[in-house]
């Protein structure tokens, strides 16, 4: 007999942990989340929050979105990456990043009702964690997972009271292991690893220091320094990270993996500090030092009968591109709903099978992509001529000939134009950020085939009700006046239907079909005179099918099934699409 028994027992309190946490109790789903330290996230680590993470804080409340907003650094100050000898040197170039660049900003506005912003981890934590206790989750810190067995029905986890030595044990229907890049439960149930651990060193020097004087006028969360030794280990070149503007401050600093870890005393990270910002009476107060390695390393797999592992347990990478966090909190989006479902009676188990076939793509595309990042400084180094020396003078020689007014310097000068603006696929890689559709039998197909990509799908995002995408966004208003967005109809842990003009039998049928399959279902009609107007037509040009025409979004606002018109049996259809997606 367990000491404790819950539906779900999460393992980490971390970015998907906290994420699992609020989105279960949000949907009326009993768990328990528990952390082996006393606290959450101590040290600032993750703060680009993308847009597809905003419209989960958004579903889970206009409350939890607007804490966000008042606790981040906004987009408009993210922007002005600087690429320089040190912050108080020469600058070498400059890219406007993370939705910033004009053209950029317009396809943010127009791709969701929310915006990237920087959210320190060490807030974004508590807001989702204070968000998943006032909700019902039961939260246990200073304890620790130690084993699990699962059985048929549920599985016993054994866990360490840290404060007095005891173990006890939980029964739980599921459990999650949301407890980061060394996840001792996906060890436990043998995921399938493929790539590499500890592929470089690197360092995290957290400060403070008010900078304003070398920065204010190029707002940034990222200013780039190229120095002797910059390219070595690392995330591809030393990083003064803002964490406050502009006064709260984070270094990464890499070492070579080979030599051994270097003895990070205070002594050294002030020195490295003091080279980076290159003035040598500026006040520093060093507060941490750390020290981590880059990682290549995803899940083929990411469950095992009733475990699931989320977060950094399945994708291990470099913070190059911002996505750890994000797709941790991304990941909990697309399992919560369906454990929900199946612990609900709402759906069967195959269900959550698709949970490894939806997110285990997204780890292995975003461990590669933030490794190419690190690659992609390469061409920096090497158009300022720093690869083929390693002497500080004759680095600084090549430096400088980029200035002469010779035909060489010139094509240097074209040459670092380029590398600069090539960095454009880790800073501002909204299609990376954006752009997952799922394959997997939690979709149905309406027999079309997937639309091209028209542009790079790396950089920019797409929308389609293709089956499988992520539902467009378009602003809709009603009687009221009220101004929603398409992703704001939808979501809360529900299905939902769209239609328009035409479609009333649609909602009739999902009427029906909640009552017979004891599945709520919520509906809209959107038209003139309708509970939701199209004033823009925005939605007329994503939506892809009729007005009579349905799309059934899922309750992580992807897209479950579309019809492109109205059909002879509208109800006898939505139970077909219905059944197969939730195993019924
Ligand atoms: P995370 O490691 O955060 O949490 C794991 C949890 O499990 C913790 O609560 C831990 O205590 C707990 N735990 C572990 N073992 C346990 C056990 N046996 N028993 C009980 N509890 C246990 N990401 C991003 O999206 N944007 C960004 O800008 C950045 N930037 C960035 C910069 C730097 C310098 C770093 C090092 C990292 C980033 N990241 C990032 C990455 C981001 O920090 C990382 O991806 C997330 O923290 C992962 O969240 P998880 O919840 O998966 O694990």
């Amino acid at each position: 007999m367990a000491d404790i028994t819950t539906d779900v027992l999460i393992i980490g309190t971390g970015p998907a942990g906290s994420a699992a946490a609020a989105l279960l109790s949000s949907y009326g789903i009993e768990n328990m989340a528990i952390n082996r330290y006393r606290w959450l996230a101590n040290t600032p680590r993750a703060h680009i929050t993308n847009q597809r993470t905003m419209e989960v804080l958004r579903d889970l409340g206009q409350d939890v979105e607007a804490e966000a907003y008042l606790h981040c650094s906004p987009q408009a100050i993210m922007g002005e990456n600087v690429f320089c000898a040190s912050l108080s040197g020469e600058e070498l170039g400059r890219l406007k990043t993370w939705g910033n660049h004009p053209n950029s900003k317009a396809e943010h506005l127009l791709s969701s009702p929310t915006e990237m912003n920087d959210l320190p981890q060490t807030l974004m934590e508590p807001l989702l964690f204070k968000t998943a206790c006032s909700r019902g989750t039961q939260a246990r810190m200073s304890t620790e997972y130690i084993s699990h067995e699962q059985d048929a029905e549920g599985v016993t986890t054994t866990c360490r009271d840290r404060l007095t030595g005891r173990d006890f044990t939980v029964r739980s229907k599921y459990l999650v292991g949301a407890d980061g890049g060394n996840s001792l439960v996906a060890q436990h149930i043998g995921l399938p690893f493929e790539g590499k651990m500890g592929v470089a060193g690197s360092m995290n020097i957290i400060f403070r220091a008010d900078l304003t004087r070398y920065v204010a006028h190029r707002p940034s969360v990222l200013y780039w320094v190229l120095q002797p030794g910059s390219n070595v280990g690392g995330i591809g070149m030393g990083l003064v990270r803002m964490v406050r503007p502009w006064n709260e401050w984070l270094i990464n600093w890499g070492y070579d993996i080979n030599e051994g870890v270097p003895d990070v005393d205070n002594a050294f990270a002030e020195g490295v500090a003091r080279d980076l910002i290159g003035d040598p009476d500026i006040d520093i107060e060093i507060t941490s030092v750390s020290t981590w390695t880059v990682n290549n390393c995803y899940a083929a797999r990411a469950h095992k009968g009733r475990v699931f592992c989320m977060g950094d347990a399945i994708h291990r990478h470099p913070p190059s591109n911002g996505l750890g966090s994000n797709t941790s909190i991304q990941d909990s989006f697309n399992l919560a709903w369906k454990l929900a479902m199946v612990i609900e009676g709402e759906a069967g188990p195959a269900l959550l099978e698709t949970y490894t076939d939806e997110r285990a793509p997204v780890a292995k595309q975003i461990v590669t992509r933030a490794n190419k990042s690190i690659e992609e400084f390469g061409p920096i180094f090497g158009a300022l001529g720093l690869l083929d020396s390693i002497d500080p003078v004759k680095m600084q020689e090549n430096m400088d000939r980029r200035c002469e007014d010779t035909p060489a310097a010139e094509t240097q000068r074209a040459a670092l134009r380029a590398a600069i603006a090539a960095k454009v696929y880790e800073f501002d890689a909204h299609g990376v950020e954006m752009n997952q559709r799922y394959r997997s039998s939690a979709v149905a197909t309406d027999g079309q085939p997937e639309p091209a990509f028209a542009r790079d799908p790396e950089l920019h995002f797409e929308q389609t009700t293709w089956p499988g995408a992520r539902l467009p966004h378009a602003w809709l208003f009603n009687d009221s006046n009220r101004k929603a967005s398409t992703l704001d109809l939808c979501g809360h842990g529900k299905f939902t239907l769209l239609t328009g003009i035409g479609g009333r039998a649609w909602v009739e049928a999902a009427d029906a079909l909640s009552a017979e399959l004891g599945l709520p279902i919520t509906t809209h009609l959107i038209g003139p005179r309708q509970e939701w107007q199209d004033h823009y037509g925005d939605w007329a040009r994503a939506r892809e099918v009729g007005d009579a025409g349905v799309v059934l979004v899922r309750p992580d606002h992807h897209v479950a099934w579309r019809s492109e018109g109205m059909v002879a049996s509208p109800e006898a259809e939505l139970r077909r699409v219905l059944k197969s997606i939730l195993d019924r």
